[in-house]
């Protein structure tokens, strides 16, 4: 058994020794290498993408980075799996897309618009996720997510 003089230092010491372990984990999660969010490489015209994205409600449907709606693919990585082209056929479309049954919306946006969604997509696609897109989305690493 701890005397009571030994169970007090021994709560304050472990209470020290964590906050120390604390504030040094925060400092080194904080610091500039540690930085992953692809600030550096963000433009006005991926901020212009991410305002068409909310405006237009897309993650009612879609999701990014895992969030938001499972109606229609993940987009994290829509850049790299198929391309600007693509992005803008189906942005642009002026009937809804759906080549595997589920509606789009038919946006019917401009070229400009397009871009800067493809733009949008391109930078969110560059953020570095530790690996964790395998766990955001499985699907999307196919092309059959709605078959
Ligand atoms: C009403 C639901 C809905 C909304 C809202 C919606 N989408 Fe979609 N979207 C879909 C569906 C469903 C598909 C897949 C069609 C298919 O493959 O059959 C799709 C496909 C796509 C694709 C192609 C993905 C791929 O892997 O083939 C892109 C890019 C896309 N949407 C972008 C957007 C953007 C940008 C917005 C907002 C401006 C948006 N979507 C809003 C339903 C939606």
């Amino acid at each position: 058994m701890l005397s009571k003089k030994q169970a007090r230092a021994f709560f304050l010491g472990g209470t020290v020794v964590t906050f120390l372990i604390f504030i040094g984990l925060t400092v080194y999660s904080l610091g500039e290498a540690q930085d992953q969010t692809n600030i550096e490489n963000m433009t006005e015209s991926v901020v212009r993408g991410k305002v068409i994205w909310e405006q237009n409600n897309c993650m009612g449907c879609h999701t990014l980075l895992g969030e938001g709606g499972y109606y229609a693919p993940e987009l994290t990585k829509v850049y790299d799996r198929k391309g600007a082209n693509y992005i803008k056929t189906v942005v642009m479309s002026k009937t809804p897309w759906a080549p595997n049954g589920r509606q789009m919306v038919d946006y019917a946006m401009s070229e400009d618009e397009a871009n800067d969604v493809v733009e949008f997509f391109k930078w969110i696609g560059e953020i570095d996720l530790n690996g964790f897109e395998t766990v955001v989305s499985p699907l999307a690493e196919t092309d059959n997510e709605l078959e």
